[in-house]
């Protein structure tokens, strides 16, 4: 903690405080507001958390006035194109880019997780065939913590290692389960002589009957896709696991909630919802009047892949996802897929030209344009978010041991600024 402070005067009440500042190795210093209540009787009230450092970490920092991204120091654009997929999750995990041995060791430990327990496949057929994958993995991965009790202690630093290990190794598994129980099609076993992102194609894309042919551009396009989707400090989803996580609740739970937080059309389920607007506007002519629909507040449509809370610059996934679309649809079927491209390079075009969103400093994120990828790579819209939930269970179970790690962890408890009623009187139903 340093000794530098600021103070809070309560001009209501004269009473000051000195609060001290927590400094951090780069970007805005938090306050410790901790004495806040108990020297001055008062609450820092801010939702959506505009202002607040919910934490201290070490995995990520992000500045979003110059469009910065890094993963424990690293340029998140070095990593996206020299890394892959297990090298970049080490990182993540445990601070330190790998020697080939750790590395070896650590593919070892996650090819020994890649299968779930064969009554885990029960829960699948439980689903509807229609019902959105996101809602299979919500309720798959919340019931791992029915199957894995040898590795539920918590306080346990071995425990909560092989948890992780397991987390990271098992979503591709279940998320290739949850789509192809959609199609009536049989789960395809992982192969674990293939690499992360070549085994979930193949169990994706494989059946008994027909091999998957392995397309090494579409491997690499799907590796940059996982390591620029893999942290992003406190998200609303890495909060959750977080605050989750804060009540001991054991890993596979905080995942689940993890999971359900990035649902929402605000957070992951905006890949989704890109691709489905880009095909509601349909041609180039039509998005001026989209456009217009965007800025008008009476109008809820908003531009669905634009905007950030911390990013007031040009997201760099978005840059990088942007090249690689370039990349992969001149080799993947250019005349399927580059009218949705173009239509998008459009949207981006017209929007950043427009005072509107010049003003609000409102660019492309890293949705705008990852399901163009993931379509020219033969998923399904609806397995999108999936996507980004495979990748993002790096970032969450490096949040969740980063705190579990840390002496200092108390239960998340936020409080409130109450505006209902003052105390009244119950009055009898006959009465009322
Ligand atoms: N289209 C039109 N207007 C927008 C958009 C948009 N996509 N995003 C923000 N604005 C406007 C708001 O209406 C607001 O205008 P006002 O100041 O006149 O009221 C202003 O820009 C600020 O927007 P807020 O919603 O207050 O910003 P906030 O930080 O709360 O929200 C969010 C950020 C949720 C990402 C928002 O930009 C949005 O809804 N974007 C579309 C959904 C999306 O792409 N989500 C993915 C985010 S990235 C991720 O989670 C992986």
């Amino acid at each position: 903690m340093s000794k530098k402070t600021v103070t809070i005067t309560n001009n209501w009440t004269g009473k000051q405080v000195d609060l001290p500042l927590v400094e951090g190795s780069q970007g805005p210093y938090g306050i410790d507001v901790r004495p806040l209540y108990s020297e001055l009787g008062l609450l820092a009230y801010d939702p959506g958390f505009f202002s607040t450092a919910s934490c201290s970490s070490q995995i990520t920092y992000i500045d979003g006035e110059e469009g910065v991204l890094q993963y424990r120091g690293y340029p998140v654009e070095q990593l996206a194109e020299q890394s892959n997929f297990l090298e970049t999750a080490y990182l993540l995990m445990y601070g330190e880019l790998p020697t080939l041995t750790q590395l070896s060791a650590f593919r070892t430990q996650i090819c020994h997780h890649t299968m779930i327990n064969e009554s885990l496949k029960n829960f699948f057929h439980g689903f509807h065939y229609d019902a959105h994958p996101m809602a299979v993995m919500v309720g798959v991965v919340g019931s791992l913590s029915a199957f894995y009790h040898d590795s539920l202690d918590i306080r346990d630093p071995e425990h909560r290692e092989v948890s992780a290990h397991r987390m990271i190794a098992k979503m591709p598994t279940i998320a290739a389960a949850s789509y192809k129980h959609t199609i009536g099609e049989p789960f395809v076993y992982p192969r674990n002589d293939l690499d992360y992102c070549g085994n979930f194609l193949n169990m994706m894309f494989s059946t008994p009957c027909e091999p998957y042919p392995m397309d090494p551009l579409k491997e690499k396009a799907l590796n940059l896709l996982f390591i620029l989707h893999m942290d992003h400090e406190q998200n609303a989803s890495s909060a959750t696991v977080r605050l989750a996580g804060s009540s001991q609740a054991n890993p596979f739970a905080c995942i689940a909630a993890g999971i359900a937080s990035l649902w929402g059309p605000a957070h992951g389920g905006a890949n989704e919802a890109v691709l489905e607007m880009l095909e509601q506007i349909g041609t180039p002519e039509r998005v001026p009047e989209f456009i217009r629909r965007a800025k008008d507040k009476e109008d809820p449509f908003r531009l669905m892949g634009f905007g950030h809370r911390v990013y007031k610059n040009y997201d760099p996934r978005a840059r990088l996802i942007r090249k690689t679309c370039h990349e992969v649809l001149a080799q993947v079927a250019p005349d399927a897929y580059n009218p949705i491209f173009e239509l998008a390079l459009k949207l981006e075009e017209l929007a950043r030209s427009d005072d509107y969103f010049i003003e609000r400093n409102l660019y492309p994120n890293v949705d705008f344009y990852s399901g163009i990828i993931y379509r020219a790579l033969g998923i399904p819209n609806n397995m999108f978010t999936v996507m980004f939930a495979i990748a993002r269970t790096v970032g969450w179970v490096s949040h969740w041991m980063e705190m579990m790690g840390d002496p200092g962890q108390r239960i998340g408890r936020p409080r409130q600024v109450y505006t209902g009623a003052t105390e009244r009187v119950y009055c009898p139903i006959e009465r009322r």
